[in-house]
Formats: structure tokens, sequence, C-alpha cells
């Protein structure tokens, strides 16, 4: 499976959401999770975020993996997202900032 990792935070491009094929992004108010019981491993997400914030289970960065039980965590109480919207104003002033695990929302 995919996992959305710290990257997305505050960021929430939302340009993956568009291609995946099976619908599987799921949406909070400032992250978004990949729901592991239906993602395809299709890798088209992974080129189309801005912030490069997805990685394959296996290929996620040291540091990360707890975003891999988070995105399982959370993809069971968020709401499915099927189209690309607006980023938050100030989504390029997130990009690529560190620690970013503490601004999550739930
Ligand atoms: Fe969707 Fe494919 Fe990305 Fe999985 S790898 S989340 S199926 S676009
Ligand atoms: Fe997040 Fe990248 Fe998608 S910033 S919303 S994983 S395009």
């Amino acid at each position: 499976t995919y996992v959305v990792t710290e990257n997305c935070i505050r960021c929430k491009y939302t340009d993956c959401v568009d291609v995946c094929p099976v619908d599987c992004f799921r949406e909070g108010p400032n992250f978004l999770v990949i729901d592991p019981e239906e993602c395809i491993d299709c890798t088209l997400c992974v080129a189309e975020c801005p912030a490069e914030a997805i990685f394959a289970e296996d290929d996620v960065p040291a540091g990360q993996e707890a975003f891999i039980a988070l995105n399982a965590e959370l993809s069971a109480n968020w709401k499915p997202i099927v189209e690309r919207k607006d980023p938050p104003a100030d989504a390029d002033d997130w990009r690529g900032v560190k620690d970013k695990l503490k601004f999550l929302e739930r």
C-alpha cells in the first residue's frame, strides 16, 4: 500500500486525488491519508504530489514510520475525497517544513 507522510500536513494540495483510480484518499482538516484497504499500488499519485509526500509502505523515509499506522487509523474516520480542491492559501509556505506532525488536526 501507499502512505501519505508528514510533508502533506498543512500543504494538502490534493493533486493526488484526481489520479487515484479507486478513490482511496480520505480527507481531514489539514492532511489526507490513503485507506490501506483500498489502495491497489498503482503508483500514480506519487508523481502528482508537489510536496513529495507519498511513498510505498516499504519505502517510507526514516522517522516517518508512524504514518503507516496513522493512515490506517485516520482513514477509518475520515470521509473520501474524490476531486481536487484548492489547497490552503499558505500551502507553499509549509512545503518542506520539518516536524509538522504536531500541527495535524483530526
Ligand atoms: Fe490511489 Fe494508486 Fe495512489 Fe494507491 S497508489 S493511493 S491506488 S493513486
Ligand atoms: Fe497531500 Fe500531496 Fe495529496 S500534499 S493532498 S499528498 S498532493
